[in-house]
Order: C-alpha cells, then sequence, then structure tokens
C-alpha cells in the first residue's frame, strides 16, 4: 500500500517539476492529485504516462492525504499549510513562509536530513530558498574536512526561480528586442533580456535584499551558526540553472586538490573541473539534472585557508523539486510517516 501525495501548485514551474520527478524516481505513491488554484481547475498535467486533472485547492479535503508537496506561494502557504497540517497531512513547502521558524525543520537531505525529527509539531517541513540549496550541498562536506569561518557567495540566478510569468518576460523582452518592439518591464524592475539585475526579492533596513538574507539565515539554520555568510544575489538573462561563485575562508588548511577530491565522494556533488576551454559547468547543461555541478576550484592566496569555486544546479529540481521530493523520500524511507490507508 503506497501513498497518497497532493501536489499543491501542480500547474506552475516547480509543482510541473515535482510531477516529473515523483515519476521518475517511483516514489511509493499509489494516488498523486494535481491541485492548483480555482483558475486552473479543469486543466490537465502531465504525470509519467499519466494525465491529471487539476482541481481546485480551496474545495480539496486534505484528511486521507499523506504528503501535500506545496509551492503555491508564500501567502498560500501562510495561509494553508497549518490548516493542512492539523489535518495528518504533512507539508512539505517551497516558500519561505516556514524557513525560519524554530518548530519548522529546514532540510536538505544530503546536508542535515537528521533534524527532520521535529516535523511533527507542526507537520510543516521547509525547502530553503534555491540559492541555499545548492550552496550547502557544496559546502557541507568542504565544512566537515576543514571547518568554514567565513563565505562570500555572488549568485548567478535564472529567471525561472521567478516562477513561470518571469521566463515568459524574458522570452517576451528578447522577442522584442529582435523586432524593436517596446520593453516594459513587468515582474522584473528593469529589463531582464540582454541585462543582469542585482535585485531579488525586497530590500531590507539594512541595505541587502531579503534573497541575500535568505542565503545567511538558512545557510547558518542548516549547516552552522558560526559560519560567516555575505551574499549578493543577482537575477541573470538565463531561463533554468543558478549560478554562484563562491569564496570560503577555513580554519584549517584545504588544498584546491584535496577540496576537488572530497566533492568527488561528496552525496548530490559531481566535480566538472579541467583548466580547458568547456572544462567547466553551465547553468544551461545543469537544466534537467539532479546534481549540484562544481567548478573551478581554486585556492585563494589573499587569505590564509582560502578556496574559490564555482556551483551550479537546476533550480527547479535541486533547488526546488528535487528537493522536496528528497525530504519525502526521508519520511517513507525512515519510516516517519505510514500510509493513512493502510493505518485506517
Ligand atoms: N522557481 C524556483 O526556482 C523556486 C525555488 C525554490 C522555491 N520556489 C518557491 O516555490 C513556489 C512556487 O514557485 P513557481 O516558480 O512554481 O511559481 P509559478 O510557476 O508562478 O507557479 C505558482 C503555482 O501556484 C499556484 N497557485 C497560485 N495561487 C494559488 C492558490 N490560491 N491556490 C492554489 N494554488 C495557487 C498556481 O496555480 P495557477 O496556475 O492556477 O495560478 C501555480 O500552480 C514559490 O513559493 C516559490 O518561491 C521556487
Amino acid at each position: 500500500m503506497g501513498y497518497k501525495i497532493a501536489i499543491a501548485g501542480a500547474t506552475g514551474n516547480v509543482g510541473r517539476e515535482m510531477l516529473d520527478i515523483l515519476a521518475e524516481r517511483g516514489f511509493p505513491a499509489d494516488e498523486v492529485v494535481a491541485l492548483a488554484s480555482r483558475r486552473s481547475q479543469g486543466t490537465e498535467v502531465s504525470f509519467g504516462d499519466k494525465t491529471l486533472k487539476v482541481q481546485a485547492m480551496e474545495n480539496y479535503d486534505f484528511s486521507d492525504t499523506d504528503i501535500c508537496l506545496m509551492s503555491a506561494g508564500g501567502a498560500v502557504s501562510k495561509e494553508w499549510s497549518p490548516k493542512i497540517g492539523a489535518k495528518g497531512c504533512v507539508v512539505i513547502d517551497n516558500s519561505s513562509s516556514w524557513r525560519y521558524d524554530a518548530d519548522v525543520p529546514l532540510i536538505v537531505p544530503e546536508v542535515n536530513a537528521d533534524a527532520i525529527v521535529g516535523f511533527s509539531k507542526k507537520n510543516i517541513i521547509a525547502n530553503p530558498n534555491c540559492s541555499t540549496a545548492q550552496l550547502v550541498v557544496a559546502l557541507k562536506p568542504l565544512h566537515d574536512a576543514a571547518k568554514i569561518k567565513r563565505v562570500v557567495v555572488s549568485t548567478y540566478q535564472s529567471v525561472s526561480g521567478g516562477g513561470k510569468e518571469a521566463m515568459e518576460e524574458l522570452f517576451e523582452q528578447t522577442r522584442a528586442v529582435f523586432v524593436n518592439d517596446p520593453i516594459e518591464p513587468k515582474k522584473f524592475t528593469k529589463r531582464i533580456a540582454f541585462n543582469v539585475i542585482p535585485h531579488i526579492d525586497v530590500f531590507m533596513e539594512d541595505g541587502y535584499t531579503k534573497e541575500e538574507w535568505k542565503v545567511l539565515a538558512e545557510t547558518k539554520k542548516m549547516l552552522d551558526p558560526k559560519i560567516k555568510v555575505t551574499c549578493t544575489a543577482v537575477r541573470v538573462p538565463v531561463f533554468i540553472g543558478h549560478s554562484e561563485s563562491v569564496n570560503i575562508e577555513f580554519e584549517n588548511e584545504i588544498t584546491a586538490d584535496e577540496a576537488r577530491a572530497i566533492l568527488r565522494e561528496a552525496p548530490g556533488c559531481l566535480v566538472i573541473d579541467k583548466q580547458e576551454d568547456g572544462g567547466y559547468i553551465t547553468p544551461y547543461e545543469s537544466a534537467g539534472e539532479d546534481a549540484t555541478y562544481i567548478s573551478r576550484i581554486r585556492e585563494d592566496a589573499t587569505v590564509e585557508n582560502g578556496l574559490n569555486m564555482w556551483v551550479v544546479a537546476d533550480n527547479l529540481r535541486k533547488g526546488a523539486a528535487l528537493n522536496a521530493v528528497q525530504i519525502a523520500e526521508v519520511l517513507v524511507n525512515r519510516g516517519l510517516i505510514k500510509p493513512k490507508k493502510q493505518a485506517a
């Protein structure tokens, strides 16, 4: 007997990816339900070789559903996740609404799977921000080896991180450039086609953006509160795949060769690092892949124990949908939840 899974936000960028990943990985689901807003009721989404009719989440009863993979935005999650959790359905949420709640585990299975145990307080588990997920997958094995003191990250984030409307805006603006049509930013604050924008999410009082703050708060919560992190988050005209330039200062000595060897063995990491033309990964190549790719590993001679590296992953997969499905697998594989149908 398998689980009953609901995908909330099944018509969105992340939701569609969740359906693909559940099917690809053969998740032990007896039934998968596609939910979205009332606007999408009756439309169809693919799940493996089947199609599912989308239902309106507001009319759905979660009582006999085991897990809800939620990717319907922060406001929807804030309102719905506690109600769904109260029905005994575990919510794995992709928004930032619950990540900093002390009663909600924030999980990247390669990094802190054991922290999942506290999930039953609210029946909510949070998925990190897309930039943080790939960053901590690469940092964790290096932290274990040489203890990280400080990290400086600059992100190059694709437009799919802003949802399907953001992808349409890049496509539409690119077309407009070629046919000389006027360009009107809607979702983005400035033109994104053939441009980069150093602004993601809202500005905070200290001048950082919320996206930048998330990277430090989430890295500390999952990896180590003592690590100092600073970030500049930038949107780039790439459809899928976030890239990061990462500078790390360690407590103990570690060479580039040692880091390469450690990362080659690390779960979720794939090192592609040849010092030759094309011997590194770009976001375009990461799209549709599960790995966190690490390239351009080199020593930073300006600090005592420093390394630089380039980290790339598919933000819709490791940054969101894949990580959420991996969390569901931890719940199932560790026997932390049983299918309600079987329990009845
Ligand atoms: N994209 C990423 O890289 C990424 C990474 C990490 C986390 N996230 C988070 O994941 C969430 C979804 O992102 P996305 O990129 O998939 O956005 P998206 O493409 O804009 O999709 C949003 C989804 O939410 C649904 N929705 C909106 N209002 C709803 C409501 N009232 N009730 C039920 N469903 C509703 C939409 O349904 P309709 O089609 O019916 O409107 C759609 O399925 C966001 O919280 C985002 O911050 C995204």
